[in-house]
């Protein structure tokens, strides 16, 4: 049984998967030539650019009606080596039921997600830009953290402008119990100090990238991901990855709809400064 499984996954038949929603969802979210001999007019290309930068761009103000926090200052964190940073990531599961250090937990943020200077994205049109990419600049990946303890922070559930650096409250963090039910059974999800959730608004980016936009998302949330791994290991702060969990238990502890705003990813974090 188990050699048929590999047979069938090592050899897969392309008229087994014609059919498979991925396969239809791949042909459907191809670059059109229609697009690549339109981006070939400068001037128009700078236009449509301009307007659809206009209508999507920022994240300031979306939940102004919230009580906010400011995030403490990047610190320099542990000085860990960005090759040392690399060789040393690893899933860290151990978590302990011991709060994070706000210092610690702001300057992993701000490393990960901050406005690091401007891009340019046609001749004439420019971004403010953060320190993982985005297609087309348009930033459709939103940063939440559910809070149970970190150290002079209520526990709630935090969205985090990323251009301004405050953290705003939603709402309180669900018990442990529920947490570890949204987590598919992850006991670590019940006693974690924080779990960052990566959303997708997918409008910001079908607007530009119809169907492709969905790919472009998963990309961006990788990125992210990865800045917040290698930043979260610079101050102590030990991290893994997490993509199974109950999207609507997800969704209805942030207040976003699970339509134009899905949930993407997650990262567990842990004390790791006494270690
Ligand atoms: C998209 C994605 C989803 C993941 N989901 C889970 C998960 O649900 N539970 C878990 O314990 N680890 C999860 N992981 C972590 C992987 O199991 C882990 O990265 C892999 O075993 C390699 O180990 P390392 O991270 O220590 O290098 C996920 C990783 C990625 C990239």
């Amino acid at each position: 049984m188990l050699n048929k499984v590999r047979e069938r996954l090592l050899y897969v038949d392309d008229g087994d998967l014609r059919d498979q929603p991925s396969q239809i969802y791949h042909e459907n979210s191809k670059v059109g030539r229609a697009f690549a001999t339109f981006t070939r007019d400068e001037t128009q290309t700078e236009r449509m650019i301009a307007d659809l930068l206009s209508s999507v761009q920022g994240n300031r103000g979306r939940y102004p009606y919230c009580p906010s926090v400011p995030l403490a200052e990047r610190t320099e964190g542990n000085g860990i080596s960005l090759r040392c940073a690399l060789a040393a990531r690893r899933s860290h599961r151990q978590v302990r039921d011991r709060p994070l250090s706000f210092e610690a937990f702001s300057s992993m943020l701000r490393g990960a997600t901050e406005v690091t200077g401007k891009a340019d994205i046609t001749r004439t049109v420019s971004v403010p830009a953060r320190s993982y990419p985005s297609a087309g600049g348009l930033y459709p990946i939103q940063v939440y953290a559910v809070v149970r303890t970190v150290t002079g922070l209520e526990s709630g559930c935090y969205y985090l402008d990323a251009d301004s650096g405050h953290l705003h409250r939603l709402g309180d963090t669900p018990s442990g119990d529920s947490m570890v039910g949204t987590f598919l059974g992850d006991a670590n999800a019940g006693v974690a100090p924080a779990i960052i959730v990566l959303t997708a608004v997918l409008n910001r980016s079908t607007i530009k990238y119809g169907e492709r936009a969905y790919r472009y998302c998963q990309i961006e949330a990788g990125h992210l991901g990865q800045n917040i791994l290698l930043t979260a290991l610079a101050h102590d702060i030990g991290a893994y990855p997490v993509g199974g969990f109950v999207e609507s238990d997800i969704e209805d502890m942030l207040g976003v709809d699970g339509v134009e705003e899905i949930a993407v990813h997650s990262i567990l974090l842990s004390d790791t400064s006494t270690d």
